[in-house]
């Protein structure tokens, strides 16, 4: 009889001591990691960078340029949002200030066809170009 209730606070014992450990082992794990957005999202609107996003396919910037694998592989965009600011990538794309210089002939004749674009699609592709931080695709993971 003495020998049955041994037992059987031995086993409540363990049962709460393997639920205290669980419990503990909760409370330790890291949380999820969540995403961390390439650009703080007040910086740059969602809705503008897709709007970007579609002026980029209405023009037909992907003739000369690849984003992601996608397009010309000659002239790569991977990234440029961390090299250049608004004011390059405008230029870049209107073929304006240094950027008129520097691009081909040809390039520079049909990026000055953009500078027909309104004020408010040039924003938006502006924006789309400052999200483009990821590296090129192969260019190595972390
Ligand atoms: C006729 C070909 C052509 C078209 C079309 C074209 N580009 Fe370009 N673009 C170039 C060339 C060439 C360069 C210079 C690339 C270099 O020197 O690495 C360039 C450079 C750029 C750069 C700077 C790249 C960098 O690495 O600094 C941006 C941004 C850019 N273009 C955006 C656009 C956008 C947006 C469009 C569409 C509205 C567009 N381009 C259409 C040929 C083109």
């Amino acid at each position: 009889m003495r020998e049955l209730w041994v037992r059987i606070v031995a086993g409540i014992t363990g049962a709460l001591v393997l639920l205290l450990a669980l419990a503990f082992a909760g409370l330790q794990s890291p949380p999820t990691p969540v995403a961390a957005p390439a650009m703080p999202a007040a910086a740059l609107p969602p809705a503008l960078v897709g709007a970007g996003h579609a002026v980029y396919e209405a023009q037909g910037c992907a003739m000369c340029h690849a984003i992601a694998g996608e397009g010309n592989p000659r002239y790569p965009l991977d990234g440029v949002g961390g090299r250049r600011d608004a004011a390059e990538l405008r230029d870049w794309i209107l073929a304006t200030g240094a950027a008129e210089e520097a691009l081909p002939a040809r390039a520079a004749r049909m990026k000055q066809d953009y500078r027909a674009l309104a004020g408010s699609e040039l924003d938006a592709l502006v924006a789309y170009m400052k999200s483009l931080t990821d590296r090129p695709p192969g260019e190595g993971e972390r």
